[in-house]
């Protein structure tokens, strides 16, 4: 199964600079609680700023570059691959972002797990939250840092049903 998980401001911004416009450690915890054990996917923009591999986690990075090596992490140079291995697998790929990630995974993945900040702030990277009409929430936790809620919300998405090979036609499963 594919998921993406993203923490999202109310204006929609993931990112600015190259990374995370906050610091709230209640989201970085719930990251860490839902991707412990399991697959993560990063672009290499977003990787790169983060620096390392994560415990306990197998990750995988996307980038064109078919020289790109980093000790402990997966490279994939195909979307393919990824929708190939994981669409109709028990396993879960969590699909971490950027922005470029969140576009092409958001479509094909089951669940969302979205994270909204609610307080807006100044970004150059945008979660496709138009791709969220097609997902209905399922469960919402709220918590509150430094005087800003935070609103953990898991969505299901309406698109998937018992037969997720159903993605792979139309659209959804196609890459560019
Ligand atoms: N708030 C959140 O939840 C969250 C989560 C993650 C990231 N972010 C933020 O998002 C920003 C980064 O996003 P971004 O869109 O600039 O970069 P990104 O998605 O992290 O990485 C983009 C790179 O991924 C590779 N890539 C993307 N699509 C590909 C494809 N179809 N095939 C092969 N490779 C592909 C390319 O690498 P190459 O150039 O090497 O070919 C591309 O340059 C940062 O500010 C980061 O902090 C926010």
């Amino acid at each position: 199964m594919i998921a993406t998980i993203a923490a999202v401001s109310s204006n929609g911004v993931i990112g600015n600079g190259g990374g995370l416009p906050w610091h709230f450690f209640k989201d970085l915890k719930y990251f860490k609680e839902v991707t412990m054990g399991h697959a993560v996917l990063f672009g290499r923009k977003t990787f790169e700023s983060i620096g390392k591999p994560l415990n306990g986690r197998k990750i995988i990075i996307l980038t064109n570059d078919s020289n790109y090596r980093r000790k402990g992490i997966i490279i994939v140079n195909k979307v393919e691959i990824l929708i190939d291995n994981y669409l109709s697998s028990k396993d879960i790929l969590f699909v971490a972002g950027g922005e470029s990630i969140f576009r092409r995974f958001l479509p094909v993945s089951a669940e969302a797990y979205i994270t909204h900040i609610e307080k807006e702030f100044t970004g150059d990277r945008y979660f496709p939250l138009d791709g969220l009409l097609n997902f209905s929430p399922a469960s919402v936790k709220e918590e509150l840092e430094n005087g800003v809620k935070l609103r953990f919300v898991k969505y299901i998405n309406n698109n998937y049903d018992s037969d997720p090979l159903s993605f792979s036609s139309g659209s959804l499963g196609k890459s560019k």
